[in-house]
Protein backbone atom coordinates (compact mmCIF):
# COMPACT_ATOMS: atom_id res chain seq x y z
CA UNK A 1 0.00 0.00 0.00
CA UNK A 2 1.39 3.39 -0.98
CA UNK A 3 1.64 5.77 2.23
CA UNK A 4 2.58 9.95 2.19
CA UNK A 5 6.15 8.40 1.94
CA UNK A 6 5.60 7.92 -1.29
CA UNK A 7 5.51 11.67 -2.29
CA UNK A 8 9.10 10.99 -4.36
CA UNK A 9 6.87 9.30 -6.42
CA UNK A 10 4.99 11.95 -7.96
CA UNK A 11 8.06 14.64 -7.58
CA UNK A 12 8.94 16.34 -10.82
CA UNK A 13 12.03 17.95 -9.78
CA UNK A 14 13.63 21.04 -11.17
CA UNK A 15 17.41 21.47 -10.22
CA UNK A 16 19.09 25.05 -9.81
CA UNK A 17 22.48 26.22 -10.05
CA UNK A 18 22.11 28.96 -8.57
CA UNK A 19 24.90 31.23 -9.30
CA UNK A 20 23.61 30.61 -12.75
CA UNK A 21 19.74 31.55 -12.94
CA UNK A 22 18.77 34.51 -12.34
CA UNK A 23 20.60 37.49 -10.78
CA UNK A 24 18.46 40.15 -8.41
CA UNK A 25 21.14 42.58 -7.69
CA UNK A 26 23.23 43.14 -10.84
CA UNK A 27 26.53 41.64 -9.07
CA UNK A 28 26.37 39.34 -12.01
CA UNK A 29 25.91 36.17 -9.36
CA UNK A 30 22.44 34.50 -9.52
CA UNK A 31 20.63 34.57 -6.08
CA UNK A 32 17.24 33.72 -3.76
CA UNK A 33 15.57 36.94 -4.74
CA UNK A 34 16.14 35.64 -8.05
CA UNK A 35 15.10 32.48 -7.72
CA UNK A 36 12.15 33.44 -5.96
CA UNK A 37 10.75 35.76 -9.00
CA UNK A 38 10.97 32.61 -11.52
CA UNK A 39 8.60 30.07 -9.47
CA UNK A 40 5.96 30.92 -11.36
CA UNK A 41 8.09 30.07 -13.84
CA UNK A 42 8.90 26.78 -12.63
CA UNK A 43 4.96 26.13 -11.33
CA UNK A 44 3.46 26.45 -14.49
CA UNK A 45 6.02 24.37 -16.03
CA UNK A 46 4.91 21.26 -13.75
CA UNK A 47 7.58 21.33 -11.18
CA UNK A 48 6.91 20.66 -7.88
CA UNK A 49 10.22 20.23 -6.42
CA UNK A 50 13.37 22.24 -6.55
CA UNK A 51 16.45 20.60 -5.80
CA UNK A 52 19.38 23.61 -5.27
CA UNK A 53 22.74 23.09 -5.68
CA UNK A 54 24.92 24.15 -2.87
CA UNK A 55 24.21 27.52 -1.31
CA UNK A 56 25.99 27.56 1.78
CA UNK A 57 29.43 29.87 2.34
CA UNK A 58 32.28 28.46 0.59
CA UNK A 59 35.22 30.10 -0.75
CA UNK A 60 34.19 29.06 -4.19
CA UNK A 61 36.34 27.02 -5.95
CA UNK A 62 34.39 24.35 -7.27
CA UNK A 63 31.10 26.89 -7.24
CA UNK A 64 29.91 25.63 -3.44
CA UNK A 65 30.94 21.94 -3.62
CA UNK A 66 33.49 22.91 -1.21
CA UNK A 67 31.80 24.03 1.94
CA UNK A 68 33.06 25.90 4.72
CA UNK A 69 29.99 26.85 7.55
CA UNK A 70 26.97 23.82 7.12
CA UNK A 71 24.65 26.37 8.84
CA UNK A 72 24.28 29.10 7.00
CA UNK A 73 23.98 30.51 3.60
CA UNK A 74 26.22 32.36 1.37
CA UNK A 75 26.02 36.29 1.21
CA UNK A 76 26.52 36.40 -2.47
CA UNK A 77 22.67 34.49 -2.75
CA UNK A 78 21.60 36.58 0.46
CA UNK A 79 20.82 36.44 3.48
CA UNK A 80 18.90 33.84 5.71
CA UNK A 81 16.14 35.88 5.39
CA UNK A 82 15.87 35.77 1.71
CA UNK A 83 16.66 32.15 2.17
CA UNK A 84 13.77 31.74 4.48
CA UNK A 85 11.13 33.52 2.36
CA UNK A 86 12.25 31.69 -1.10
CA UNK A 87 11.09 28.52 0.93
CA UNK A 88 7.62 30.31 2.00
CA UNK A 89 7.45 31.45 -1.49
CA UNK A 90 8.11 27.79 -2.63
CA UNK A 91 5.57 26.18 -0.13
CA UNK A 92 2.89 28.37 -0.67
CA UNK A 93 3.03 26.95 -4.47
CA UNK A 94 3.67 23.30 -3.14
CA UNK A 95 6.85 23.72 -4.51
CA UNK A 96 9.02 21.28 -2.10
CA UNK A 97 13.09 22.08 -1.54
CA UNK A 98 15.93 19.70 -1.66
CA UNK A 99 19.10 20.86 -0.01
CA UNK A 100 22.38 19.73 -1.63
CA UNK A 101 23.82 17.71 1.18
CA UNK A 102 27.74 17.83 1.08
CA UNK A 103 29.10 15.64 3.72
CA UNK A 104 31.81 13.29 1.91
CA UNK A 105 34.22 16.28 2.47
CA UNK A 106 34.68 20.04 3.35
CA UNK A 107 36.14 22.75 1.84
CA UNK A 108 40.31 23.42 3.63
CA UNK A 109 38.74 26.92 5.21
CA UNK A 110 36.04 24.82 7.31
CA UNK A 111 36.70 25.85 10.48
CA UNK A 112 37.13 22.31 11.62
CA UNK A 113 39.95 21.63 9.02
CA UNK A 114 41.90 24.59 9.77
CA UNK A 115 41.71 23.59 13.33
CA UNK A 116 42.88 19.78 12.13
CA UNK A 117 45.48 21.34 10.29
CA UNK A 118 47.20 22.79 13.31
CA UNK A 119 48.85 19.46 14.48
CA UNK A 120 47.98 16.19 15.67
CA UNK A 121 46.39 17.12 19.06
CA UNK A 122 44.36 19.87 17.66
CA UNK A 123 40.83 19.73 18.47
CA UNK A 124 39.05 19.05 15.11
CA UNK A 125 42.78 16.49 14.04
CA UNK A 126 40.09 13.80 14.40
CA UNK A 127 37.05 14.53 12.39
CA UNK A 128 39.48 14.20 9.10
CA UNK A 129 41.55 10.75 8.13
CA UNK A 130 45.30 11.16 8.78
CA UNK A 131 48.27 8.28 7.91
CA UNK A 132 51.66 8.47 8.66
CA UNK A 133 53.79 7.70 5.40
CA UNK A 134 53.95 4.00 3.90
CA UNK A 135 57.39 3.04 2.66
CA UNK A 136 58.08 7.03 3.10
CA UNK A 137 54.68 7.56 0.30
CA UNK A 138 51.29 8.04 0.19
CA UNK A 139 49.38 5.68 2.12
CA UNK A 140 48.08 3.61 -0.49
CA UNK A 141 47.90 4.36 -4.33
CA UNK A 142 44.17 6.28 -4.87
CA UNK A 143 44.79 8.48 -7.54
CA UNK A 144 43.55 12.75 -6.82
CA UNK A 145 42.77 15.20 -8.80
CA UNK A 146 45.65 16.11 -10.58
CA UNK A 147 45.94 13.56 -13.52
CA UNK A 148 48.44 11.01 -11.92
CA UNK A 149 49.26 12.63 -8.29
CA UNK A 150 47.71 11.05 -5.27
CA UNK A 151 44.32 11.08 -2.87
CA UNK A 152 46.66 12.10 -0.21
CA UNK A 153 48.40 15.22 0.48
CA UNK A 154 51.48 15.39 3.18
CA UNK A 155 51.65 17.92 5.73
CA UNK A 156 54.84 18.97 6.58
CA UNK A 157 54.11 20.31 9.63
CA UNK A 158 52.84 16.80 11.11
CA UNK A 159 54.34 14.35 9.09
CA UNK A 160 51.52 12.95 8.23
CA UNK A 161 48.97 12.46 4.91
CA UNK A 162 45.33 13.65 4.90
CA UNK A 163 42.72 12.22 2.43
CA UNK A 164 40.63 14.34 -0.43
CA UNK A 165 38.91 12.10 -2.91
CA UNK A 166 37.40 15.09 -4.48
CA UNK A 167 39.28 17.79 -5.61
CA UNK A 168 43.05 18.85 -3.69
CA UNK A 169 40.82 21.77 -0.99
CA UNK A 170 37.86 18.97 -0.23
CA UNK A 171 39.80 16.86 2.74
CA UNK A 172 37.09 14.09 3.76
CA UNK A 173 35.86 13.83 6.80
CA UNK A 174 36.16 10.86 8.50
CA UNK A 175 32.84 9.16 9.30
CA UNK A 176 34.09 6.32 11.60
CA UNK A 177 34.52 9.44 14.15
CA UNK A 178 30.82 8.89 15.76
CA UNK A 179 31.50 12.97 16.85
CA UNK A 180 31.78 13.58 13.40
CA UNK A 181 28.31 11.60 12.74
CA UNK A 182 26.25 13.52 15.22
CA UNK A 183 27.58 16.89 14.06
CA UNK A 184 26.30 15.76 10.92
CA UNK A 185 23.05 14.54 12.13
CA UNK A 186 22.95 17.63 14.08
CA UNK A 187 23.33 20.24 11.23
CA UNK A 188 20.87 17.72 8.89
CA UNK A 189 17.98 17.85 11.54
CA UNK A 190 18.30 22.29 11.81
CA UNK A 191 17.88 22.52 8.22
CA UNK A 192 14.54 20.01 8.59
CA UNK A 193 13.57 22.96 11.56
CA UNK A 194 14.12 25.69 9.14
CA UNK A 195 11.64 23.68 6.66
CA UNK A 196 13.47 21.93 4.19
CA UNK A 197 12.35 19.03 2.22
CA UNK A 198 15.39 16.77 1.87
CA UNK A 199 18.32 16.20 0.21
CA UNK A 200 20.17 15.47 -2.73
CA UNK A 201 23.47 13.46 -1.45
CA UNK A 202 26.72 14.40 -2.94
CA UNK A 203 28.68 11.70 -3.34
CA UNK A 204 27.37 9.69 -0.55
CA UNK A 205 28.93 6.09 -1.59
CA UNK A 206 32.08 7.57 -0.62
CA UNK A 207 31.47 8.33 3.15
CA UNK A 208 32.80 4.80 4.18
CA UNK A 209 36.03 3.57 2.83
CA UNK A 210 38.11 0.83 2.47
CA UNK A 211 42.24 1.13 2.70
CA UNK A 212 42.86 -1.84 0.86
CA UNK A 213 40.86 -1.55 -2.16
CA UNK A 214 41.68 0.29 -5.22
CA UNK A 215 39.02 2.47 -5.46
CA UNK A 216 37.70 4.95 -2.49
CA UNK A 217 33.76 4.27 -2.01
CA UNK A 218 31.92 2.05 -1.25
CA UNK A 219 33.63 0.93 2.23
CA UNK A 220 32.09 -1.75 4.94
CA UNK A 221 30.26 0.55 6.86
CA UNK A 222 28.27 2.40 4.06
CA UNK A 223 24.96 0.76 4.43
CA UNK A 224 25.02 1.40 8.42
CA UNK A 225 26.19 4.56 8.22
CA UNK A 226 23.38 5.71 5.77
CA UNK A 227 20.69 3.77 8.08
CA UNK A 228 21.65 5.85 11.03
CA UNK A 229 20.84 8.93 9.00
CA UNK A 230 17.56 7.40 8.25
CA UNK A 231 17.00 7.09 11.66
CA UNK A 232 17.98 10.32 12.99
CA UNK A 233 17.37 12.72 9.77
CA UNK A 234 15.67 11.38 6.91
CA UNK A 235 12.89 8.77 8.35
CA UNK A 236 11.40 11.40 11.02
CA UNK A 237 11.13 14.11 8.57
CA UNK A 238 9.28 11.72 6.10
CA UNK A 239 11.96 13.07 3.71
CA UNK A 240 13.31 12.56 0.28
CA UNK A 241 16.62 11.60 -0.21
CA UNK A 242 18.73 10.87 -3.82
CA UNK A 243 22.01 10.07 -3.54
CA UNK A 244 24.98 10.74 -6.54
CA UNK A 245 26.68 7.80 -6.47
CA UNK A 246 28.44 6.34 -9.82
CA UNK A 247 29.27 2.84 -12.12
CA UNK A 248 27.28 1.03 -9.29
CA UNK A 249 25.14 -2.00 -11.15
CA UNK A 250 21.34 -2.13 -10.61
CA UNK A 251 21.59 -4.49 -7.83
CA UNK A 252 24.03 -2.52 -5.67
CA UNK A 253 22.14 0.81 -6.43
CA UNK A 254 18.91 -1.42 -4.93
CA UNK A 255 20.69 -1.78 -1.29
CA UNK A 256 21.04 1.51 -1.30
CA UNK A 257 17.27 2.33 -1.94
CA UNK A 258 15.25 -0.67 -1.69
CA UNK A 259 12.55 1.36 1.01
CA UNK A 260 12.84 -1.94 3.90
CA UNK A 261 16.55 -1.44 3.71
CA UNK A 262 15.90 2.79 5.26
CA UNK A 263 18.83 4.50 3.73
CA UNK A 264 18.36 6.68 0.67
CA UNK A 265 15.03 7.51 -1.29
CA UNK A 266 16.63 7.17 -4.43
CA UNK A 267 20.12 7.15 -6.58
CA UNK A 268 21.07 8.27 -9.80
CA UNK A 269 22.54 6.01 -11.92
CA UNK A 270 24.62 7.77 -14.97
CA UNK A 271 25.47 4.50 -17.13
CA UNK A 272 23.87 5.97 -20.26
CA UNK A 273 25.54 9.15 -19.73
CA UNK A 274 28.55 7.39 -20.79
CA UNK A 275 27.61 6.51 -23.99
CA UNK A 276 28.96 8.64 -26.75
CA UNK A 277 32.56 8.79 -25.08
CA UNK A 278 35.56 6.36 -25.37
CA UNK A 279 35.54 4.27 -22.56
CA UNK A 280 33.25 6.70 -20.90
CA UNK A 281 35.29 9.17 -20.54
CA UNK A 282 34.66 12.99 -20.16
CA UNK A 283 36.74 14.89 -23.17
CA UNK A 284 36.95 11.93 -25.47
CA UNK A 285 34.17 11.65 -28.05
CA UNK A 286 33.12 8.44 -29.40
CA UNK A 287 30.12 7.80 -31.97
CA UNK A 288 27.15 7.68 -30.33
CA UNK A 289 24.68 5.00 -30.55
CA UNK A 290 20.94 5.94 -29.72
CA UNK A 291 19.74 2.05 -29.55
CA UNK A 292 22.95 1.61 -27.04
CA UNK A 293 21.81 4.96 -25.24
CA UNK A 294 18.10 3.53 -25.10
CA UNK A 295 18.62 0.10 -24.00
CA UNK A 296 20.93 1.12 -20.91
CA UNK A 297 18.02 3.25 -19.67
CA UNK A 298 15.97 0.04 -20.31
CA UNK A 299 18.33 -1.90 -18.27
CA UNK A 300 17.84 0.12 -15.54
CA UNK A 301 13.89 0.29 -15.74
CA UNK A 302 14.03 -3.45 -15.62
CA UNK A 303 16.68 -3.77 -12.96
CA UNK A 304 14.84 -1.79 -10.50
CA UNK A 305 11.31 -2.32 -11.17
CA UNK A 306 9.46 -3.45 -7.83
CA UNK A 307 11.86 -3.21 -5.83
CA UNK A 308 12.91 0.22 -6.35
CA UNK A 309 12.48 3.86 -8.15
CA UNK A 310 14.59 5.72 -11.04
CA UNK A 311 15.60 8.74 -10.96
CA UNK A 312 14.70 9.84 -14.40
CA UNK A 313 17.83 12.19 -15.14
CA UNK A 314 19.77 12.81 -18.65
CA UNK A 315 21.54 16.53 -17.03
CA UNK A 316 23.05 17.76 -14.44
CA UNK A 317 25.55 20.51 -13.31
CA UNK A 318 28.15 18.00 -14.25
CA UNK A 319 27.23 17.42 -17.58
CA UNK A 320 26.86 19.18 -20.80
CA UNK A 321 23.67 19.64 -22.82
CA UNK A 322 21.90 16.71 -23.90
CA UNK A 323 21.34 17.81 -27.18
CA UNK A 324 24.68 18.24 -27.92
CA UNK A 325 25.21 14.94 -26.97
CA UNK A 326 22.37 12.96 -27.74
CA UNK A 327 20.15 14.74 -29.79
CA UNK A 328 20.61 16.53 -33.18
CA UNK A 329 21.62 20.94 -32.87
CA UNK A 330 19.67 20.52 -36.72
CA UNK A 331 16.36 19.61 -34.86
CA UNK A 332 17.07 21.33 -31.61
CA UNK A 333 13.71 21.74 -30.33
CA UNK A 334 12.59 18.24 -31.81
CA UNK A 335 15.31 16.43 -30.40
CA UNK A 336 14.99 17.85 -26.80
CA UNK A 337 11.35 16.81 -27.16
CA UNK A 338 12.14 13.35 -27.81
CA UNK A 339 14.84 13.14 -25.39
CA UNK A 340 11.73 14.56 -22.88
CA UNK A 341 9.44 11.68 -24.00
CA UNK A 342 12.48 9.11 -23.96
CA UNK A 343 13.25 9.62 -20.38
CA UNK A 344 10.12 11.45 -18.61
CA UNK A 345 7.63 8.79 -19.43
CA UNK A 346 9.52 5.80 -18.26
CA UNK A 347 8.84 4.76 -14.57
CA UNK A 348 10.55 6.97 -11.78
CA UNK A 349 10.30 10.90 -10.86
CA UNK A 350 11.87 13.13 -13.53
CA UNK A 351 14.76 15.07 -12.91
CA UNK A 352 15.02 18.31 -14.68
CA UNK A 353 18.01 20.40 -15.17
CA UNK A 354 17.84 24.21 -15.49
CA UNK A 355 17.43 25.77 -19.26
CA UNK A 356 16.65 21.89 -20.50
CA UNK A 357 13.50 22.89 -20.35
CA UNK A 358 13.94 25.24 -23.13
CA UNK A 359 15.98 23.07 -25.34
CA UNK A 360 19.17 24.66 -24.57
CA UNK A 361 22.83 23.73 -26.34
CA UNK A 362 26.10 24.16 -25.28
CA UNK A 363 28.10 27.33 -25.67
CA UNK A 364 31.19 27.96 -27.45
CA UNK A 365 34.58 27.96 -25.24
CA UNK A 366 36.54 30.21 -27.92
CA UNK A 367 39.37 30.69 -25.79
CA UNK A 368 41.05 28.59 -22.58
CA UNK A 369 40.27 31.42 -20.57
CA UNK A 370 36.86 31.62 -20.97
CA UNK A 371 36.39 27.68 -19.99
CA UNK A 372 36.78 28.05 -16.01
CA UNK A 373 35.71 25.28 -14.39
CA UNK A 374 39.07 23.44 -12.37
CA UNK A 375 37.89 20.04 -13.85
CA UNK A 376 38.60 21.35 -17.24
CA UNK A 377 41.73 23.72 -15.91
CA UNK A 378 43.15 19.72 -14.53
CA UNK A 379 42.76 17.82 -17.83
CA UNK A 380 44.06 20.86 -19.84
CA UNK A 381 47.86 20.14 -19.64
CA UNK A 382 47.10 16.97 -21.10
CA UNK A 383 44.55 17.63 -23.69
CA UNK A 384 46.70 20.39 -25.58
CA UNK A 385 50.05 18.07 -25.70
CA UNK A 386 47.79 15.14 -26.96
CA UNK A 387 45.43 16.90 -29.52
CA UNK A 388 46.31 21.39 -29.82
CA UNK A 389 44.87 23.90 -28.43
CA UNK A 390 42.07 24.58 -31.32
CA UNK A 391 40.74 20.37 -30.73
CA UNK A 392 40.78 21.05 -26.79
CA UNK A 393 38.43 23.81 -27.04
CA UNK A 394 36.43 21.64 -29.38
CA UNK A 395 36.43 18.97 -26.88
CA UNK A 396 35.74 21.77 -23.92
CA UNK A 397 32.93 23.26 -26.01
CA UNK A 398 31.17 19.35 -26.51
CA UNK A 399 31.81 18.17 -23.22
CA UNK A 400 33.21 20.31 -20.19
CA UNK A 401 30.84 20.98 -17.13
CA UNK A 402 31.00 24.57 -17.27
CA UNK A 403 28.56 24.57 -20.99
CA UNK A 404 25.81 23.72 -18.39
CA UNK A 405 26.73 25.98 -16.02
CA UNK A 406 26.79 29.32 -18.12
CA UNK A 407 23.61 31.55 -17.35
CA UNK A 408 20.27 30.74 -17.69
CA UNK A 409 18.90 33.23 -20.73
CA UNK A 410 15.29 34.64 -19.93
CA UNK A 411 15.06 36.81 -23.04
CA UNK A 412 17.23 38.38 -25.79
CA UNK A 413 18.01 41.73 -24.17
CA UNK A 414 21.73 42.34 -22.93
CA UNK A 415 23.02 39.47 -20.75
CA UNK A 416 19.59 37.49 -21.78
CA UNK A 417 18.02 39.24 -19.06
CA UNK A 418 20.07 37.03 -16.34
CA UNK A 419 21.64 39.87 -14.89
CA UNK A 420 22.28 43.69 -15.45
CA UNK A 421 25.65 43.44 -14.33
CA UNK A 422 28.50 41.50 -15.73
CA UNK A 423 27.88 37.90 -15.68
CA UNK A 424 30.00 35.36 -13.12
CA UNK A 425 30.95 33.25 -16.61
CA UNK A 426 30.39 33.76 -19.93
CA UNK A 427 26.70 33.75 -21.53
CA UNK A 428 25.52 31.58 -23.84
CA UNK A 429 26.64 32.58 -27.63
CA UNK A 430 23.17 31.43 -28.41
CA UNK A 431 21.24 33.06 -25.88
CA UNK A 432 19.44 35.67 -28.71
CA UNK A 433 18.35 32.08 -30.59
CA UNK A 434 17.60 29.88 -27.20
CA UNK A 435 15.70 31.69 -24.44
CA UNK A 436 12.61 31.77 -22.43
CA UNK A 437 10.78 34.38 -23.53
CA UNK A 438 11.30 33.02 -27.20
CA UNK A 439 10.42 29.42 -25.97
CA UNK A 440 7.50 30.48 -24.30
CA UNK A 441 5.98 32.62 -27.14
CA UNK A 442 6.76 30.00 -29.91
CA UNK A 443 3.92 27.96 -30.91
CA UNK A 444 6.20 25.21 -30.90
CA UNK A 445 8.11 25.96 -28.08
CA UNK A 446 10.01 23.50 -25.88
CA UNK A 447 9.01 25.01 -22.77
CA UNK A 448 5.10 24.50 -23.51
CA UNK A 449 5.67 20.95 -24.52
CA UNK A 450 7.84 20.10 -21.37
CA UNK A 451 4.42 21.34 -19.82
CA UNK A 452 2.03 19.33 -21.51
CA UNK A 453 3.92 16.44 -21.06
CA UNK A 454 4.26 17.12 -17.09
CA UNK A 455 0.82 17.18 -16.89
CA UNK A 456 -0.48 14.48 -19.36
CA UNK A 457 1.63 12.76 -16.99
CA UNK A 458 0.34 13.59 -13.46
CA UNK A 459 -3.23 12.89 -15.09
CA UNK A 460 -2.27 9.29 -15.84
CA UNK A 461 -1.81 6.62 -13.71
CA UNK A 462 -0.08 4.14 -15.93
CA UNK A 463 2.95 6.56 -16.51
CA UNK A 464 2.83 7.55 -13.14
CA UNK A 465 3.35 4.35 -11.57
CA UNK A 466 3.00 1.61 -14.36
CA UNK A 467 5.45 -1.03 -15.63
CA UNK A 468 7.86 -0.57 -18.64
CA UNK A 469 8.45 -3.13 -21.29
CA UNK A 470 10.91 -1.98 -24.30
CA UNK A 471 8.79 -3.27 -27.56
CA UNK A 472 11.18 -2.10 -30.50
CA UNK A 473 14.71 -0.39 -30.61
CA UNK A 474 15.98 -0.06 -33.88
CA UNK A 475 16.64 1.52 -37.33
CA UNK A 476 16.01 4.40 -35.60
CA UNK A 477 12.33 3.80 -34.22
CA UNK A 478 12.25 3.02 -30.51
CA UNK A 479 8.71 2.05 -28.87
CA UNK A 480 7.74 1.13 -25.33
CA UNK A 481 4.73 0.04 -23.56
CA UNK A 482 3.72 1.19 -20.08
CA UNK A 483 1.41 -0.76 -18.11
CA UNK A 484 -0.54 -1.25 -15.21
CA UNK A 485 -3.30 -3.34 -14.02
CA UNK A 486 -7.01 -2.05 -14.36
CA UNK A 487 -5.64 0.73 -16.82
CA UNK A 488 -4.91 1.50 -20.25
CA UNK A 489 -1.60 0.53 -21.66
CA UNK A 490 0.48 3.53 -22.91
CA UNK A 491 2.59 3.40 -25.46
CA UNK A 492 5.65 6.02 -26.36
CA UNK A 493 6.43 5.76 -29.99
CA UNK A 494 9.87 7.92 -31.12
CA UNK A 495 11.90 8.57 -34.39
CA UNK A 496 15.15 8.52 -32.91
CA UNK A 497 17.07 9.95 -36.28
CA UNK A 498 17.23 12.46 -38.80
CA UNK A 499 15.07 9.99 -41.35
CA UNK A 500 11.39 10.12 -41.84
CA UNK A 501 11.00 6.26 -40.70
CA UNK A 502 7.89 4.57 -40.82
CA UNK A 503 6.69 2.61 -37.63
CA UNK A 504 3.82 0.27 -37.22
CA UNK A 505 0.96 1.88 -34.84
CA UNK A 506 1.16 -0.64 -31.74
CA UNK A 507 -2.65 0.56 -30.56
CA UNK A 508 -5.68 0.02 -32.46
CA UNK A 509 -8.14 2.82 -32.52
CA UNK A 510 -5.78 4.76 -29.91
CA UNK A 511 -5.80 7.81 -28.76
CA UNK A 512 -3.01 10.69 -28.89
CA UNK A 513 -1.87 12.14 -25.62
CA UNK A 514 0.86 13.90 -26.71
CA UNK A 515 2.37 14.60 -30.36
CA UNK A 516 5.71 16.96 -30.72
CA UNK A 517 4.30 17.36 -34.73
CA UNK A 518 0.74 18.24 -33.51
CA UNK A 519 -0.42 15.07 -35.49
CA UNK A 520 -4.31 14.77 -35.10
CA UNK A 521 -4.87 11.78 -36.31
CA UNK A 522 -3.65 8.17 -36.08
CA UNK A 523 -3.17 5.78 -39.11
CA UNK A 524 -2.01 1.62 -39.16
CA UNK A 525 1.37 2.61 -39.97
CA UNK A 526 2.55 6.11 -38.76
CA UNK A 527 5.00 8.06 -41.05
CA UNK A 528 7.17 9.80 -38.34
CA UNK A 529 8.63 12.89 -39.21
CA UNK A 530 13.00 13.11 -38.09
CA UNK A 531 12.93 13.40 -34.24
CA UNK A 532 8.98 12.98 -33.92
CA UNK A 533 7.72 12.01 -30.93
CA UNK A 534 4.18 10.45 -30.15
CA UNK A 535 2.73 9.22 -26.90
CA UNK A 536 -0.63 6.73 -27.67
CA UNK A 537 -3.13 4.83 -25.23
C1 LIG B 1 29.95 16.00 -7.01
C2 LIG B 1 29.38 17.26 -7.58
C3 LIG B 1 30.44 17.98 -8.38
C4 LIG B 1 31.60 18.26 -7.47
C5 LIG B 1 32.11 17.02 -6.77
C6 LIG B 1 33.07 17.41 -5.70
O1 LIG B 1 30.29 15.09 -7.99
O2 LIG B 1 28.25 16.98 -8.36
O3 LIG B 1 29.95 19.15 -8.95
O4 LIG B 1 32.65 18.84 -8.19
O5 LIG B 1 31.06 16.30 -6.18
O6 LIG B 1 33.74 16.39 -5.14
CA1 LIG C 1 23.11 38.57 -7.27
Amino acid sequence: METKKDWYKDAVVYQIYPKSFCDSNGDGIGDFRGIISKLDYLKELGVNTVWISPCYPTPDKDNGYDISDFDNVDPKFGTMADFEEMLDEMHKRGIRLLMDLVVNHTSDEHEWFKSAIQGKDAPYRDYYIWKDPVNGGPPNKWGGDAIGGSAWIYDEKSGQYYLHVGFHYQPDLDWENPKVRDEIANMINRWFDRGVDGFRCDVINMISKDFEADHPGDGPRLHEFLHELHERCFGPHNAFTVGEVWDLPPEASLMLTAPEREELTLAFQFEHMREGREKGLRFYPAEFDPHKFVATMAKWQKGLNGKGWNALCIENHDQPRSIDRFGSKKYRRESAKLLATLTYCMQGTPFIYEGQELGNINPVFHTLEESIDIESQNNQEILIKKFGVEETLRRFSLDSRDCGRVPMAWDDSENGGFTTGKPWIKLNDFYKEVNAKKELEAEDGVYGYFRDLFKMRAGNKTLMRGDFELVTNEGGAVVYRRFLEGEKDVYVVLNYSDNAISIPNPVKDGKILLSSHKREALTDTLKMKPWESLVIE
